[in-house]
């Protein structure tokens, strides 16, 4: 308690009411970093307008001083079957648990982020925003739930929430909604909404002939744009649609390619056809989407389809199915092109991690882009953005891009030991780590695990890993080409044979990064990871967990997954 009015007493109350703090506390669970840039941008508007901020990811966070705070905000976005992100995790489970505190003085609201083609859309911030509540909080501005498209529900989410604190304070909203423009002006040229639009040097399939899979080496221009990164960032890529597809649509519909329809909120007008290359998303059946689509088709089956007690129906036809399924399957449609495209999602950036760094390489950034093509329901569908990469871009060619800041970072120090376990795409950030060590003469050591298919055609990178190693720029490297022989091998097997050293190097202080595959891989190098310290350290399971948590809160464990 005593805590408490200390704290208490620290609120200046010149221009405040008695019992309204100019104090906010705002948190960010964010994967990509979205979420993480819009607390930051909630907090200098909040700033700009004198309150007193404190912007801070949820694990950073110690939840025990949740009671000491009067203004929360929270921006959480939400992942695969409704997670929530690392950095949200073990503050999600605080609040969730027996010790979550009573809140009646909290005063909260809630900005979740989502992708309303999964089925638990924003469920992460949703269950926030119901905990608080809970909790014995009061809504100061009711949550907002954005799709992929977040820009402007964010923004209004922002001026929502500095206009009910305002209100409190009886300040004026107009005067906030100024200092958020101003606020917004200091950032970079080219961002999300302002993508630079960059020539493409290079373009590169590293896979060998005959190999099942198609990777893209990407090198891209950035001179003129002032845009720089860091290794561990990733670079945001508005694509095109197929145009095959597109073409596929106008025929089926007998829309006429010319007609002039609307693209943004702002009321842009583009022809149809180039609308749908560049601006709409067609190949993701979301539920909203189905939901009013069926009220512009009225048709029957479709309708019933959207009904709640069909909701596993609609999963399972949804799941890869398009635009085109939807317009040949549940015609006639009497819409008009304006009254479709109406109801179709923006066409959303694609991310990819940084596969090079720029001290090594000036004014460029460089991508590892796996080709995403596969058969389902009797058509061959292709990746927008991947596919777009392989089949029709060109060396000369320009790309909108931005740049999307990451946590997954080189250790400060360059002497710290680094563990990485990267394997098909995967191996794109560690390609950066690499040659960011070898500019900067780093002396740490460094152990690689890399995996593939087939060693002849697809250890990406095979000439510059050697180099390295040669070098000594790579201390170690491991290889795991899982279709080489009889049983399959992955970089698990390789870590659990080197199970004595890789504890060693973790003992010494090394960090270990994973990047590639979530579903699959990043999951059982983590119960090998797991295996390990709990062989090597003679320690229980749950001492093997507690020390990977350790590693995690010290930054030493970071994923790039997905
Ligand atoms: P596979 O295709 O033979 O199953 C890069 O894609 C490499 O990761 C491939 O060799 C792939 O093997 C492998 N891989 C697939 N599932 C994996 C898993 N659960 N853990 C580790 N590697 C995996």
């Amino acid at each position: 308690l005593g805590t408490l009015e200390a704290h208490v007493a620290e609120v200046p109350t010149a221009n405040a009411g008695p019992t309204v703090s100019k104090e906010v506390t705002i948190l960010y669970g964010s994967q990509t970093g979205n979420a993480q840039k819009l607390a930051g941008k909630a907090g200098k508007t909040l700033e700009a307008q004198g309150f007193q901020v404190t912007v801070s990811s949820m694990s950073d966070f110690k939840p025990n001083n949740l009671k000491k705070v009067q203004n929360l905000l929270i921006v959480a976005s939400t992942h695969g079957e409704g997670e929530p992100p690392d950095n949200a995790l073990s503050f999600h489970e605080f609040l969730h648990g027996k010790r979550a505190p009573k809140l009646d003085d909290l005063r909260f609201s809630v900005l979740s982020l989502g992708d309303s083609s999964y089925e638990f859309f924003c469920q992460t911030g949703k269950e926030f925003d119901q905990r608080l509540e809970q909790l014995g909080g009061t809504r100061l501005y009711p949550r907002v739930d954005c799709d992929l498209d977040f820009e402007e529900p964010a923004s209004k989410w922002i001026e929502g929430v500095l206009g009910s604190l305002s209100e409190a304070k009886g300040e004026s909203v107009a005067l906030a909604t100024a200092a958020a423009t101003q606020a917004q002006a200091t950032e970079s040229v080219y961002s999300r909404t302002n993508p630079f639009h960059a020539e493409v040097l290079e373009n590169l399939n590293l896979n060998g002939r005959g190999s099942n899979k198609e990777t893209r080496h990407l090198e891209i221009s950035l001179e003129g744009s002032g845009l720089t990164y860091e290794p561990g960032d990733s670079l945001g890529i508005y694509p095109q649609n197929d145009p095959d597809l597109v073409d596929q649509l106008l025929e089926e519909t007998k829309w006429n390619p010319e007609e002039a329809v609307t693209v943004n909120k702002e009321g842009d007008v583009r022809p149809l056809r180039e609308a749908l290359l560049s601006h709409f998303e067609i190949t993701v059946l979301t539920k909203p989407l189905l939901e009013q689509a069926a009220k512009l088709s009225g048709n029957e089956a479709l309708r019933e389809l959207t009904l709640p007690e069909n909701k596993e129906k609609l999963k399972e036809y949804a799941a890869g199915r398009d635009v085109l399924d939807l317009i040949r399957d549940f015609g006639p449609w009497n819409a008009s092109a304006p009254e479709f495209v109406s109801i179709l999602r923006k066409l959303p950036p694609r991310l990819y991690s940084i596969a090079s760094s720029l001290s090594a390489n000036p004014d460029e950034v460089h991508l590892t882009i796996g080709a995403v093509r596969y058969d389902a329901h009797g058509r061959e569908r292709k990746g927008v953005c991947s596919i777009l990469c392989a089949e029709r871009l060109q060396s000369g060619d320009t790309l909108p891009i931005y740049i999307q800041r990451s946590h997954f970072r080189l250790p400060e120090n360059p002497s710290t030991p680094i563990i990485m376990v990267g394997p098909g795409t995967g191996v794109a950030p560690f390609r950066a780590f690499m040659q960011e060590r070898e500019e900067a003469g780093a002396e740490g050591k460094s152990w690689m695990f890399f995996g593939d298919q087939h060693f002849v055609t697809d250890f990406l990178y095979q000439t510059e890993w050697q180099k390295w190693l040669k070098e000594g720029v790579l201390t170690k490297m491991d290889v795991a080409f899982s279709r080489d022989t009889a049983e399959k091998v992955y970089v698990q097997h390789r870590m659990l044979e080197h199970s004595k050293e890789l504890f060693a190097w973790l003992q010494e202080g090394a960090a270990f990064y994973v990047c590639g595959d979530k579903q699959n891989m990043a999951r059982d190098v983590h119960n090998a990871l797991l295996e390990i310290i709990e062989k090597e350290g003679g320690v229980s399971r749950e001492e093997a967990e507690a020390y990977l948590a350790d590693m995690k809160k010290q930054k030493r464990y970071q994923r790039d997954v997905y």
